[in-house]
């Protein structure tokens, strides 16, 4: 067993037990996992539904990279998950803006990061990663690995070989190329999207790429936008 993986049978969120060991000082990759979670969370005010079956677990990141790039790190997530449950299960799931992992049938994953900064400099990342894997299903527009593969999945090896893949790309690519593997299995860009930004209001057009930051841009006629937070709509 690895020193810095913190299993949990239940927690109210594995983001709250993070951030305290984040704080007593601690080892890159280090992971708090839970069964189930109390009060798990979304992105912004939502909540995320973390019954048994599911994979509901937090990494705590040293990052290399400096503030500018901390986006790097949930595209890289996503990308790399999309890459494993491919390479496991053939799972054809793909990247949605800004941090979501969506396959036709719906929602499979989101992540959410939570940082600590002194200047320019991250003293620690949180990504927190929920995963549809072999829990029952909430609402419509989410679906799950098991429905995906048609059979019930290891959850063990799927986060050991997820943290794997998201290492390797770590060690090895730049954050130019995490981008790419991030636009090459992605389901936005090309799309027309109706997005609706904190700092934008309602954004409508099509998506044409990734800022070097992470935002997502936006072209409408001549003019493009980019939107750095953000929900896209269908249609
Ligand atoms: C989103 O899609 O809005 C992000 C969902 C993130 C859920 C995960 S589950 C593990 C970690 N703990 C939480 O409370 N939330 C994240």
């Amino acid at each position: 067993e690895k020193q810095n993986y913190n299993a949990f049978k239940e927690l109210d969120s594995t983001m709250t037990e993070a951030r305290k060991i984040a704080l007593k000082g601690c080892s890159d990759f280090t992971t708090v996992v839970a069964e189930k979670q109390n009060k798990g969370r979304g992105r912004g005010t939502k909540s995320w539904d973390s019954r048994e079956g599911g994979l509901y677990f937090t990494w705590i990141i040293k990052p290399e990279l400096p503030l500018a790039y901390h986006y790097i790190y949930t595209i890289g997530a996503v990308a790399a998950l999309s890459r494993t449950v491919n390479d496991l299960y053939g799972v054809d799931a793909r990247a949605k803006w800004p941090n979501d992992l969506v396959a036709p049938e719906g929602k499979v994953a989101g992540v959410l990061s939570e940082m600590e900064c002194s200047g320019e400099k991250i003293s620690w990342l949180n990504l927190g990663i929920g995963i549809n894997v072999n829990n029952k299903l909430d609402s419509e527009d989410r679906t799950s690995l098991k429905e995906l593969s048609g059979h019930s999945i290891d959850r063990k090896e799927l986060l050991n070989s997820f943290e794997e893949q998201f290492r390797r790309m770590l060690s090895r690519e730049t954050p130019g190329s995490i981008r790419a593997m991030w636009e090459n299995r992605n389901s936005t860009i090309g799309q027309a999207v109706r997005l609706r930004s904190e700092q934008e209001g309602l954004l409508t057009g099509r998506a044409v790429g990734l800022t070097k930051s992470g935002s997502l841009i936006v072209r409408k006629g001549k003019i493009e936008t980019t939107a750095l937070f953000g929900d896209i709509y269908e249609k």
